[in-house]
């Protein structure tokens, strides 16, 4: 069991497949791109499921999402998925992925074994994508909205960072449009996880001003606490029922308290937080040889050391050098 020192457990792990992406989305990187991993540090395929095994075998780990950058840019995904499938216990399998390439993929994720899919898109209007993601490939994104809804996948949620001046005044219109359409639409407030460190408390969008936005045309009841578990996102009934509507207020109304999760990046370090400031090493472990008892055990002390919460309320906060491509979301 994962246990920490506040008695959370983690039973949700987000593996990052890649700090690649095809798109340059504002809030996360700068337009020239990263510095990307090199290809010697990252987990081959082998070891990213080896990982996993160990992780539901031994750790108590029940699902499992996969992340990026962009998880679709990993050219192994499908053969991954299908093998973390074939697991005992067979865990939970999800995706959050910017949609780019979804069109021809949804149909051998969902028959490789993947349960869900989150989709990022923060605007329904073209010309505003290719400002925010510094790329024109809005249609590929709703093509692959399409095609994972098709494919059986469901839910299919979609995740909306909203921009002062650039997309905040478009959040009635995405709700009636995901209710349309059947996805479950979820916003998230800005975090500082930015590459470029540009983000600022001052003007970013929060959650109280996304509720009275969508109140202007909507009628919103909140889902009970109980429904929430641990998830991030706080839910609201919309107009009486059955469609609902997310917030994820990792800013203003965080939830650390409930936080169930371990992280794994693409370069094979433990993270215990987004936020955390330090990692541990299961790479090394790897190639050196290490037993799947003394894997475990490294991932168990890492758990121990994960802190009360982000820090973010903190005068004292730093935000986290690796940004949020290279952590997996
Ligand atoms: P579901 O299980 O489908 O609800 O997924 P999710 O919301 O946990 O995952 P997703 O990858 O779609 O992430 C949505 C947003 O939640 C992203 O901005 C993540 O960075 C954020 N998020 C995910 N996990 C955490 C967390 O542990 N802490 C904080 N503060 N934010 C998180
Ligand atoms: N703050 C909040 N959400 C972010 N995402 C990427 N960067 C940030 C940020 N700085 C979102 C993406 C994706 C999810 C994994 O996190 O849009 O939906
Ligand atoms: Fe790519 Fe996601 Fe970062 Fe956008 S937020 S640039 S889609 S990794």
């Amino acid at each position: 069991m994962l246990i920490d020192t506040y008695g959370r457990v983690a039973t949700d792990l987000r593996v990052s497949l890649t700090d690649r992406c095809n798109l340059r989305c504002a809030y996360c990187m700068p337009e020239e791109g990263l510095q990307w991993l090199s290809k010697s540090t990252l987990l081959t395929d082998d070891e990213i499921v080896r990982l996993i095994r160990i992780a539901v075998t031994r750790l108590g780990i029940t699902e499992v999402r996969f992340t990026g950058g962009e998880p679709l840019l990993r050219p192994g995904l499908v053969g991954i998925v299908d093998r973390v499938a074939r697991l005992e216990p067979r865990p939970q399998m999800s995706l959050t992925t910017n949609g780019i390439g979804l069109g021809r993929t949804a149909k051998a994720l969902k028959e490789a074994g993947l349960d869900r899919v989150n989709v990022s898109l923060d605007t329904l209007r073209p010309d505003v994508f290719k400002t925010l993601t510094r790329r024109d490939r809005h249609h590929d994104v709703l093509a692959g909205l399409e095609a994972a809804r098709a494919a059986g996948l469901d839910p299919v949620k979609v995740n909306t960072v909203l921009m002062p001046g650039l997309n905040d005044d478009e959040a009635p219109e995405l709700l009636a449009w995901a209710i349309e359409n059947d996805y479950e639409l979820r916003f998230i407030e800005q975090m500082p996880l930015d590459a470029q460190h540009g983000w600022k408390r001052e003007g970013m969008i929060t959650a109280g001003d996304i509720l009275q936005s969508l109140r202007t045309r909507f009628e919103l009841t909140p889902e009970g606490a109980e429904e929430r578990g641990s998830a991030p996102a706080e839910r609201w009934i919309v107009d009486g029922g059955p469609h609902r509507v997310g917030v994820i207020a990792s800013v203003t109304r965080p939830f650390c308290a409930a936080c169930d999760r371990t992280r794994l990046t693409a370069d094979g370090q433990v993270r215990t937080c987004l936020f955390a400031t330090e990692e541990t090493d299961l790479r090394g472990a790897l190639r050196s040889d290490a037993s799947d008892e003394e894997i475990a055990r490294i991932w168990k002390l890492a758990m121990w050391g994960k802190k009360a919460g982000s820090g973010l309320d903190d005068p004292s906060f730093l935000q986290p050098e690796r940004p949020m491509s290279a952590i997996g979301g």
